[in-house]
């Protein structure tokens, strides 16, 4: 394992504005790129805007702006979205940036110079709201398999011989099993490939919004290759990327046209590519026409960020596909925040501020009992490699396992609060009951750590109530070196997590 750990979001075109779509696939993103700081890692959390091609051009023209002074607006919007849900991103990239274009067309160079690129001419369906290219077998009723419009297009390209790499590719794919996940998606990819690849066309000469092909101005480049090359414009020594996270509609881009331009760049491939599911909106599509598009602020007002981010990542297993429902949004957060952490919190903090004179209780080591032993293993590590189950669960993106786990932590303490039960100690046995109390306070300490890459505003408040330091809130202070010192002053309680009342479904 290297020290270092890079991680992209998709950016995201600028036709539009941000909706919960990419709101969860930045959110997955900064989940992991918060766990592995956590971790101990050096991190690079890259994301951005898409902002050249045919479909943002289309949409500059519809408002009457030009793409230039459109682009800079819409993409505004999206670094809006990354406060908003305070994505940790460390750049955010836009690909009509200077640094961009000079890169997009360096790997342009870089294909030409591999005898990879001819001229030709295209002549074929194109569907611009997913800026691809499609075979006639592949139409549906005359429309693109993704259900969007294709025209014909008939004109002057230059071709990359992607035809080349169809063995490399799957070569590739069979040493590197783990390349593509989850694996019906990476099934998916193989059959595609195993089915030959045709040589693909990379650019256009009908519109102009987007980079110039070097040495040949009339054309503009494919706006993926353009977009794909994102990824290394900002890699700043990162690359190659450890994973990049997209939707389950572009992992074709990503898992077979960007390792060829690499290949043919002779550039080293990205780790891991996660194809993520889609979410419908009360059981339907999200989409303009119906009205139902879900903006990520308005969820955040609505609900709380870290309820929100908890419910995406939680709700369903990430790779399958979800449903977001307000019932079950309301559900969730009661059920697994509200009444499990929450309710462990509060118990346990506004008892240690009642009885134990506001500090962290003193526990008896010499009458320590099986239970108080058992709940300190479940929560505790004995040494940092003991993260490494939810470490590999993380790099594999199972962000419901690895929450999963930390909830399983909390069910233990609230039951072990519930068998100690302090308040009756505090009459019959008051030294019991601060061992007792103290225990919670630790498993409250382990289990706030583990939930920050999830529920970052909630666990640092948890964590400032039991006076934990800013700088001893790693996975590396699990351990028990580094439990609380009873004695030390706390702040007064305050509740996280909150109850929603049935109006707010
Ligand atoms: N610009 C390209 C990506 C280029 S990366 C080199 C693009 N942009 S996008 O804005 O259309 O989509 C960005 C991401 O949002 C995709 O990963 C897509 O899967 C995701 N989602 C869009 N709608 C979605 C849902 N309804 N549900 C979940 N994710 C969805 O594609």
């Amino acid at each position: 394992m290297t020290n270092r750990y890079y991680i992209t979001t998709p950016i995201y075109y600028v036709n539009d504005k941000p909706h919960l779509g990419h709101a969860y696939t930045s959110v997955a993103c900064d989940a992991i790129a918060r766990y592995m700081r956590l971790d101990g890692r050096e991190v690079k959390f890259l994301t951005g805007t898409d902002e050249h091609g045919q479909k943002v051009e289309k949409s500059a023209k519809n408002a009457g702006i030009p793409p230039q002074a459109f682009v800079d607006e819409v993409s505004e919007h999206f670094r809006e979205m990354g406060q908003v849900l305070q994505l940790t991103n460390d750049d955010f990239i836009r690909t009509t940036e200077v640094r961009h274009r000079d890169a997009a067309q360096a790997m342009w160079k870089r294909l030409e110079a591999a005898g990879d690129i001819y001229l030709g001419s295209y002549a074929g369906w194109y569907a611009t709201r997913d800026e691809a290219f499609y075979q006639e077998s592949e139409l549906v009723d005359g429309k693109a398999p993704t259900g969007a419009e294709v025209e014909w297009v008939e004109e002057p390209s230059y071709f990359f011989r992607l035809s080349k790499y169809t063995q490399p590719l799957l070569d590739f794919y069979a040493a590197n099993p783990d390349f593509i996940l989850p694996e019906s998606r990476r099934n998916e990819v193989l059959s595609f490939v195993k089915g030959g690849l045709k040589d693909l066309s990379i650019s256009r000469t009908t519109f102009e919004w987007g980079v110039p092909v070097p040495g040949d101005s009339k054309h503009i480049m494919y706006v993926w290759l353009d977009a794909l090359t994102n990824y290394f414009t900002a890699s700043d020594g990162f690359w190659p990327a450890d994973l990049h996270m997209v939707g389950k509609d572009i992992l074709r881009f990503h898992a077979v046209y960007w390792p060829a331009f690499l290949m043919s760049a002779k550039m080293e491939l990205p780790k891991r590519i996660f194809a993520h599911g889609w979410w419908t909106i009360e059981g339907e599509k999200m989409s303009k026409s119906i009205g139902n598009v879900v903006a990520p602020a308005h969820l955040v007002e609505k609900y709380g960020l870290d309820q929100t981010r908890y419910f995406l990542l939680r709700e369903v297993p990430f790779g399958s596909d979800g449903n977001f429902s307000r019932r079950a949004m309301f559900d969730r957060i009661n059920a697994d925040l509200a009444n499990n952490i929450g309710n462990l919190a509060q118990r346990t903090l506004s008892m240690l501020a009642k009885n134990c004179g506001e500090a962290v209780p003193m526990r008896d080591d010499s009458k320590l009992l099986e239970q108080d032993k058992v709940l300190m293993d479940l929560v505790q590590v004995t040494d940092v490699e003991g993260a490494a189950k939810a470490r590999d669960q993380m790099e594999r993106c199972k962000f419901a396992e690895v929450i999963g786990a930390v909830l399983s932590m909390a069910s233990a303490a609230n039951e072990y609060i519930d068998r100690e039960a302090p308040w009756t100690l505090k009459k019959t046995d008051p030294a019991r009951m601060h061992t007792v109390l103290y225990h919670l306070a630790e498993a409250i300490r382990c289990i706030a750590i583990m939930l920050q890459p999830f529920t970052p505003d909630a666990a640092s408040k948890l964590l400032d109530q039991l006076a934990v330091p800013q700088d001893r809130r790693m996975f590396c202070h699990l351990t028990p070196e580094f439990a609380l010192v009873p004695g030390t002053a706390l702040p007064k309680p305050e509740g996280v997590f909150p109850r929603l009342m049935a109006d707010a479904a």
